[in-house]
């Protein structure tokens, strides 16, 4: 009989940090165990974002699997279930789960965020510029796409390690290149690329995804045309955070089109609303004249009905309806806006969707 382990079953092997319980400093896994051996396990950790200077922690579920004799019994859900607990109880205010398939679905997962997409081509990009020069990202340019990454009004906080070890050494799965970008001869951004999931074991993929930037945007919209000159690419599917207006409108001047998207094979669900909203309050105060504020309240009660409140005007909603309003959804988010009643609609419309961050190297 599989069974939930840390404590009793902490002679157990596994394959990481197996039963360590200190979340906030560091990943954990949690397996369930079966006659001593772990049978299904995920990884736990909390990274902080800042969004226009606040702060606040954000669940990771990743690296989830079971073993194909204990496939079907429900064994992911329930350590999905776990998580959400545990990142919850340290602090986590919502969660960021790498995969999109049924079984998050199920666990009250959206897909994550607003973004919008495009598809480069050659033919779409407009003719590269002869200033601008692509040269591949090494350890000695950590500190600048630190500095970059930092200087994003949405980011993850990170330690400056992180870029040392993800440029050394050669792509491996479905990372693909990095570059830095090079304008005049200076460092003007940089950005990461990813291989589409479909052609990661080919022995020639032609398409790219962009998978991390920062920098100058008037750079990147070069360098992309740049991209897309070099033998053997021909698409790059550019998923941009909806509030990144600057690069959004620059690639649409080239007539290219877009279109609404989630952050490629991403859920994520709301854990902590009233903590969330403290958190992020003084980011709430610039969007919202004080009186409405003031007056705004949000309380979620223990089974995640969240109720959101100005004077009389009151919304109660479900978790799944409470994250695609905040943390954004194509349409439910506005449809959930839109059936707030008096001031409260105007709060929803000007604080919702939050903004939006890609996951790059956080992603596990
Ligand atoms: C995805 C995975 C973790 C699900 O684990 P699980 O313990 O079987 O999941 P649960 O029983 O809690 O959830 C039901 C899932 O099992 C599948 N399932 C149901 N009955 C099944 C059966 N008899 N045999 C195998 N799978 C079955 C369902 O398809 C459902 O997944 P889906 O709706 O997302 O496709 C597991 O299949 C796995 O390890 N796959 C390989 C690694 C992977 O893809 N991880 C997810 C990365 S995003």
């Amino acid at each position: 009989m599989a069974s939930f382990g840390q404590d009793a079953d902490a002679d157990v092997p596994a394959s990481k940090s197996c039963f360590s319980s200190v979340l906030p400093s560091g990943p954990e896994t949690w397996a369930v165990v079966s006659n001593k051996r772990p049978v299904a396990q995920a990884d736990y950790s909390i990274i902080a974002m800042r969004c226009h200077g606040c702060v606040a922690p954000v669940g990771h579920i990743g690296g989830v699997c079971t073993d194909p004799a204990f496939r079907g019994r429900g064994l992911a859900g329930q350590l999905l279930q776990v998580g959400f607990r545990r990142l919850r109880k340290a602090g986590a205010r919502w969660v960021l789960v790498s995969g999109d398939r049924g079984l998050y679905r199920r666990s009250g997962l959206i897909p994550a965020g607003v973004f919008t997409a495009f598809k480069l081509t050659k033919a779409n990009t407009g003719p590269p510029d002869p200033r601008v020069r692509l040269t591949p990202a090494e350890p000695k340019h950590a500190p600048w796409c630190a500095r970059w990454h930092e200087s994003e009004p949405v980011h993850y906080l990170r330690s400056r390690e992180l870029y040392d070890g993800a440029f050394s050494g050669g792509p491996t799965g479905f990372r693909a290149e990095r570059f830095v970008v090079l304008a005049n001869g200076r460092p003007a951004a940089y950005f990461l690329l990813a291989l589409p999931w479909e052609q990661v074991d080919h022995p020639r993929p032609t398409g790219r995804i962009l998978f991390e930037y920062g920098g100058s945007r008037l750079a990147l919209r070069a360098a992309f045309a740049s991209l897309l000159r070099k033998p053997g690419i021909r698409t790059l599917r550019v998923v941009l955070p909806h509030q990144d207006l600057d690069l959004i409108q620059l690639l649409r001047q080239t007539g290219t089109r877009s279109s609404v998207a989630y952050l490629p094979d991403h859920t994520h669900r709301l854990l902590d609303l009233p903590g969330l909203l403290k958190d992020l309050r003084p980011t709430l105060c610039s969007r919202l004249p004080p009186a409405l504020l003031q007056s705004f309240r949000c309380r979620q009660t223990s089974d995640g009905v969240v109720t959101l409140s100005c004077g009389p005007d009151r919304l109660s909603v479900d978790m799944e309806k409470a994250t695609a309003l905040v943390l954004g959804s194509e349409t439910t988010g506005p449809a959930v806006a839109r059936s707030a009643p008096g001031s409260l609609r105007e709060i929803c419309e000007a604080l919702f969707p939050l903004p939006a961050v890609l996951a790059g190297l956080n992603y596990s």
